[in-house]
């Protein structure tokens, strides 16, 4: 299937373009070059056959460069940069930067060459008469007309207006350099900005951003909750619900029935069926018993071995085996409990609560 990237197409269509311009520009070069060398021979400045030569090959090397931009263009849809993979777009970047760096230099190499074939038709620039560079002269002046138009701190004297508030003098310069450059820079950031959160989306908005924040904050609460759940212990333990219940069914088949019988009805260990307990039938009593156990009586901790939460599942699914009767019981040990039933108003629920010993 073909997917057609618009940053690709756009960034292969403009590299073309620049090897179109390359091309033109080279050409251009050469037509100069040559008039330079029949020039040359009557004037005799052999010097420009170098700048020639190092003109036309630096041009046929860049042009021999061209076909990288068609490879890149094979996109992998990895969705970096506006759906295109880091290296791919990096390549097409860097192919147009060094096109247009081509171009620039080429621009340069014409300009000299026409210069030693035509110095009358180069207006002196202002920058010339005072020795400086044609770059530095042209910067100067760009910065001049748009960028800083303060007065440097040594001309400064020459603005001073001659309103004077006790002492105090008005000064009509404009914005400092530094302070208007980081202007600049912060339309520079501004618009790359825009390009990589609003235009290629590569990344998240605010409103994604949020989004992710609050699924994280989600997923604390959650872990923080069940943590809570695991949290159990002799004090907060309650029955187990149904699912709870079947778990601690199956624990319990695999580790107390050696002692306890396979119904709790007994064996090493007591009855777990009747009403009668050696150490408490509350399910509080019964949650402390199982956690740290009786080892010198033959029941050991098994804090080790279950979790909290599964401690409570144990102890109601041994809650749920009262009055079961099953075959070959154990007599009762220990004394009689009986439930307390608690109204709880507020849910209109029946719950147990704490143990009543009675002798
Ligand atoms: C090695 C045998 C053995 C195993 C295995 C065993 N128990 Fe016990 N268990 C006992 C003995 C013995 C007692 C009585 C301790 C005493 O007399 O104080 C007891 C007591 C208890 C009691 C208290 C009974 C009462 O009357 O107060 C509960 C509840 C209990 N065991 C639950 C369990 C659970 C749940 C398991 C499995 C995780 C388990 N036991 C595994 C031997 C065992």
């Amino acid at each position: 299937m073909l997917v057609i990237n618009y940053v690709a197409f756009l960034m292969v269509s403009v590299a073309a373009l620049l090897v179109l311009v390359i091309w033109i520009l080279a050409k251009v070069l050469v037509m100069i070059s040559k008039k330079v060398l029949e020039a040359s021979k009557s004037s005799g400045k052999a010097l420009m056959i170098g700048w020639i030569v190092l003109g036309t090959m630096f041009s046929k090397g860049v042009s021999a460069q061209a076909p990288i931009t068609d490879t890149a263009s094979a996109v992998k849809n990895v969705n970096e940069y506006g759906g295109l993979s880091y290296n791919t777009y990096w390549t097409l970047f860097s192919v147009l930067m060094l096109e247009l760096l081509v171009i620039i230099l080429l621009v340069l190499f014409i300009r000299n060459l026409w210069k030693t074939l035509y110095p009358s038709t180069i207006v002196i620039k202002e920058g010339k008469a005072t020795g400086e560079s044609w770059f530095l002269a042209t910067w100067h002046k760009l910065d001049k007309q748009f960028f800083t138009k303060a007065t440097p701190i040594e001309k400064e004297a020459d603005i001073l207006l001659d309103h004077d508030y006790d002492g105090i003098k008005e000064l009509d310069n404009a914005l400092p350099p530094w302070w208007k450059f980081g202007f600049y820079i912060t339309i520079g950031v501004a618009c790359i900005y825009l390009l990589k959160y609003e235009v290629w989306e590569t990344g998240p908005n605010p409103t994604q951003e949020y989004v992710a924040e609050m699924n994280t904050a989600k997923a604390d609460v959650e872990a923080y909750v069940a943590s809570l759940k695991n949290n159990v212990d002799e004090k907060s333990v309650n029955m187990s619900d149904a699912a709870g219940i079947a778990a601690g069914q199956v624990s319990f088949s695999k580790t107390c029935v050696a002692c306890h019988g396979t119904k709790g009805e007994g064996g090493v260990g007591p009855n777990l069926t009747d009403d009668y307990w050696i150490h408490g039938g509350a399910i509080a009593d019964l949650f402390k018993t199982v956690k740290y156990g009786y080892p010198d009586k033959g029941m050991q901790s098994w804090q080790t071995t279950y979790s909290p939460i599964q401690i409570q599942e144990l102890v109601s699914y041994i809650k749920t085996l009262k009055g079961t009767n099953p075959p070959n019981a154990k007599a009762p040990q220990g004394d009689l409990y009986k439930e307390v039933l608690t109204v709880d108003s507020s849910a209109s629920k029946i719950s147990p609560k704490d143990s009543v010993s009675v002798k």
